[in-house]
């Protein structure tokens, strides 16, 4: 990564494989793949890029929010390379490297201008939320969702379907040859004049819903049904999205909207947000696949930048579970996953 966004190499170790059996992130074996998997893969790329340790400007590591036990492998491992090459750390929140992946760039894909202000979209399996983005570092949260993060819903829904873990691309899948009007699924709060999303209740209508068709884990539906079911459920969930991201831009009047976080790799989001941004004459940035998901180069660049304003860690820089009340400015703080914490 350099400071413009543009990723050198990339690498991520897969873990899905190993959380498959258990139909989710199982929080001791994701920390322990990490210790196992992270220093290979910082050889890897070292090996790759060609690039000498002197010529690396300081390293950026997630401290903030996620499951302490692999936010401390994370960071132990970044202390230590900080100690031995003698560079500057950075915690960085997770979220505001998904909020600026859409503005990465590789040797594929030409460099987006990254235009403040904007509104964002971070739509993953932990967040569902919208964020007013100032300037960087300057971040007001609109609204969250009030219980389950959409990829939760799309991953739950997967696993009652008996499709596996995780569920969000299948679905996704199978949605794709659907009839996303077939199974008339809740839109919560979708007509409320508010930024807040809840989907804990369309995944009650779906378990319902499956329960009165007999599909279950265990008998899982096939062909047309599975398709169908997909189609509206995801369906559903675009709809909240999109309904309230139009509703912030008609609110704030900006014309920059961002959509990011693993579900933004949903293809029907992606479909429906361009329409829906190309109807309003609104500048959409939506990450490349390779940056919808986690990824190491989001929190590099947020790193790049704020190393550039000459920002740094000291080196007892401990984990949060949740993010840091200096994250986003005060008063726009709401319910649930997005609460206030203490600084660490
Ligand atoms: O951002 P991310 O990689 O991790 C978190 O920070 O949570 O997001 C992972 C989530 C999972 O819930 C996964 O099912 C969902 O993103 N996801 C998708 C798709 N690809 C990944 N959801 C819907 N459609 C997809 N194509
Ligand atoms: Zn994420």
């Amino acid at each position: 990564m350099d400071q413009s966004g543009f990723v050198i190499s990339l690498l991520s170790a897969n873990q899905d494989l190993a959380h498959q059996p258990f139909g989710g992130i199982v929080p001791e074996i994701a920390c322990r793949n990490h210790s196992l998997n992270l220093l290979p893969l910082v050889e890897r790329v070292l090996e790759q890029v060609q690039v000498k340790p002197d010529e690396i400007a300081g390293i950026a590591v997630t401290n903030r929010p996620g499951l302490v036990g692999s936010l401390i492998v994370g960071l132990v491992t970044a202390k230590t390379l900080a100690q031995v090459w003698q560079k500057p750390l950075l915690g960085i929140n997770h979220l505001e490297g998904h909020i600026l992946a859409p503005f990465l760039y590789d040797k594929d894909r030409l460099k987006p201008e990254l235009d403040f202000p904007f509104i964002a979209l971070a739509v993953s399996g932990g967040h569902t939320s919208l964020y007013h983005v100032e300037s960087l570092g300057v971040y007001s949260v609109l609204g969250s969702t009030l219980d389950d993060a959409a990829g939760e819903a799309f991953d739950k829904f997967a696993k009652m379907m008996g499709l596996g873990f995780p569920g969000g691309v299948k679905v996704d899948r199978l949605a794709a040859s659907g009839d996303p009007t077939k199974f008339n699924f809740p839109r919560s709060l979708i007509d409320e004049d508010s930024y807040q999303m809840s989907f804990s209740g369309l995944k009650s209508a779906a378990q319902r819903l499956l329960v009165s068709l007999n599909v279950s884990a265990e008998k899982p539906a096939v062909g047309k049904l599975a398709e169908d079911l997909c189609a509206s459920f995801q369906e559903a969930i675009v709809d909240v999205l999109i309904a309230k991201l139009d509703f912030a831009v008609r609110r704030l009047g900006l014309k920059t909207v961002v959509v990011t976080g693993g579900v933004s790799a949903n293809s029907r989001l992606r479909a429906r947000a361009t329409q829906w941004a190309q109807g309003r004459k609104l500048q959409l940035h939506i990450p490349p696949l390779v940056y919808c998901t986690d990824n190491a180069a989001m929190i590099a660049y947020a790193g790049a930048l704020r190393f550039a304003r000459g920002e740094k860690h000291e080196l007892d820089l401990g984990p949060s579970p949740r993010p840091l009340a200096d994250d986003f400015k005060s008063g726009t703080f709401q319910k649930g996953r997005l609460g206030r914490v203490q600084r660490t």
